[in-house]
Formats: structure tokens, sequence, C-alpha cells
């Protein structure tokens, strides 16, 4: 099985995919010139379940850990950052610092931003659908990053090389510069823990200077569970403090920790000039 996976994933041919093209298009990050002073950071696949809310959820309660003021804007019908906080009041894991918007269009998007803005949040965050629409082409063009989840399996990796492409579709020829980061999901930390396949699909990335965040989140029950856990920090005096979950608490621990490298890295990307010093 290993063999046929490794065959499908070179036939994933670079001139189809585009990926140098993609990486040249996606290196920089400039806020765009819309008025609203918090960043504004997508998650977007072409996939369904790669992970954009998981991964966006885990950079939200590591922001509220820290006490900023994050907005999040629900662009996807299915509305579960709404049921994400209603599970988490329940509880009483939730931060009701923490603004959710639905939207439906792109007057819903100017909307929202604008409430965001003077509400005084900190970052806006974007829950996208899976696939591509109109109002994701201009969610895309209102963000200063766009962070793309993806497993290294095949078929996630299939996925992902159509998202860059749609990516790279939507930006091209645009003034400003969005900047696109793809995250590896459900992935180990260390490459020593890469299964065969995956560190093809690694190679592959690396190999067309696709950008690779440094930072991954593996497997783990807590993400699974999170959804109706609320906020990290929370969930984890939740677990601590009801015996039946206390066995969970130091899983929720590596799961903060997990959230805290990764929310460090964006917004080390979120600032290129820092970025650049540091290099
Ligand atoms: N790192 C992880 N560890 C364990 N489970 C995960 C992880 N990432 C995602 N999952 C699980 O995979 C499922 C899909 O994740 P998520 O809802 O974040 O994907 P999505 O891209 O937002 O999907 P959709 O396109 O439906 O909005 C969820 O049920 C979640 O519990
Ligand atoms: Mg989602």
């Amino acid at each position: 099985m290993g063999t046929v996976a490794l065959e499908d994933m070179q036939a994933a041919e670079p001139g189809e995919i585009r990926m140098a093209e993609a990486a040249k298009v996606m290196e920089t990050a400039a806020a765009p010139d819309n008025e609203v002073r918090a960043p504004i950071l997508t998650f977007m696949s072409g996939k369904g379940g790669a992970g954009k809310t998981i991964s966006l959820m885990t950079i939200v309660s590591a922001l509220s850990a820290r006490g900023k003021k994050v907005a999040i804007l629900e662009a996807d019908e299915m509305r579960p950052i709404t049921a994400w906080r209603a599970d988490g009041l329940e509880k009483g894991t939730w931060d009701e610092e923490i603004l959710i918007y639905t939207i439906e269009d792109a007057d819903d998007l100017g909307v929202a931003l604008r409430k965001a803005d003077e509400a005084g949040a900190d970052f806006v965050f974007i829950d996208t659908k899976g696939g591509g629409s109109d109002l994701n082409q201009t969610i895309i063009l209102n963000s200063q990053l766009v962070i793309v989840p993806t497993a290294l399996d095949i078929n996630e990796m299939k996925a992902l090389f159509r998202t860059c492409n749609y990516l790279v579709d939507a930006i091209e020829g645009y003034e400003d510069e969005v900047s696109v980061q793809i995250l590896l999901n459900r992935t180990p930390t260390r490459d020593s823990a890469l299964a065969a396949t995956n560190k093809v699909g690694l190679k592959a990335l690396v190999d067309a200077e696709m950008p690779v965040m440094t930072s991954r989140l593996p497997r783990r029950q807590v993400f699974s569970d999170l959804p109706q856990g609320g906020i990290l920090h929370k969930y984890f005096e939740y677990c601590r403090k009801h015996p039946d979950r206390r066995v969970m608490a130091p899983e929720v621990r590596k799961a903060i920790k997990d959230a805290d490298t990764l929310t460090d890295e964006v917004l080390s990307l979120l600032e290129p000039e820092a970025k650049e010093a540091q290099a």
C-alpha cells in the first residue's frame, strides 16, 4: 500500500500544481490596506475536515490566555464556532471576551470587520467553509495571513495542491501581498516520527520551497474533544476540577504547549521585519 501512495504522490506533477509559482506568490506578509487595524488571519482549505476550525481555535485559545481580544468571523454556514461557544458556555470553559460575527457575503464581511475594529479587537480570525467561493475570494484579499492546514497523506496533499493553485489565482496580480502558510496538522512534531509516505509528502513541499510552518499540530484526542471543551486553558482547569476528567489534564497541558508554540510562530509571521531581524 505504501508503494501505491508513493506513486500517487509522484504522479502529482509539479507543472500541473504550479508549486514553484505558488511558493513565489505566497512568500511575503503585508497588512492589506483596508482600514482594519488588527491583523486578519484566515484559515482555508479546499478539502473539508483538514483542521481549519481546530487550528484556528487552538491559536485563539493561546491568545485568549494571553489576554488578547480576538474577533472570530464565522464564514461557514455550519456555524462550528457558534456551537463551540455554546458548549463552552455550558461548561464554563468559554472566554466571553471573544467576539463572534457570522458572515454570509462580502457586505457582512465589511460590517463585521468594522465592528471588530470598533470593539478594539487585537486580532481577527476568519473560519471559512472548505472550497472556493466569491466570499472566500474576498476574504483572501482582505487577509494578512492565510493558513492552510493539511496532513501529509496523499489525499490531503492532492487537496493542498488544488488549494494552493486556487490561492495563487486569487492573489496573483493583486497589489497587496497576502502571505500563505501551510500548517501540518495531525502530523508528529518530530520528523523521525513521520511515516515513510509522509516523509515523501514533506520532501515534496520542501523541494518546491513551499511555505511550511515549523510548528505542527500532532494528532491528539484533546484536539478532537476541544469543540465540546471550550478554550484550552479553561478546559485544563475544568479537567483538573472534575474527577472523571482529571486523567485528561496532562494531555490538555501538552496541547496548550502545542498551541503556544504555534501561536508564537504565527505572531512572528505577522511581523516580517522582526522575523528578518532574527534571521
Ligand atoms: N490535530 C488533530 N488531532 C485530533 N483530531 C483532529 C485534529 N485536527 C482535526 N481533528 C478532528 O478532525 C475533524 C475535522 O477538523 P476541523 O473541524 O478543524 O476541520 P475543518 O477543516 O474545519 O472542517 P470543515 O471543512 O468541515 O469546516 C474534527 O472532528 C476534529 O475533531
Ligand atoms: Mg471548519
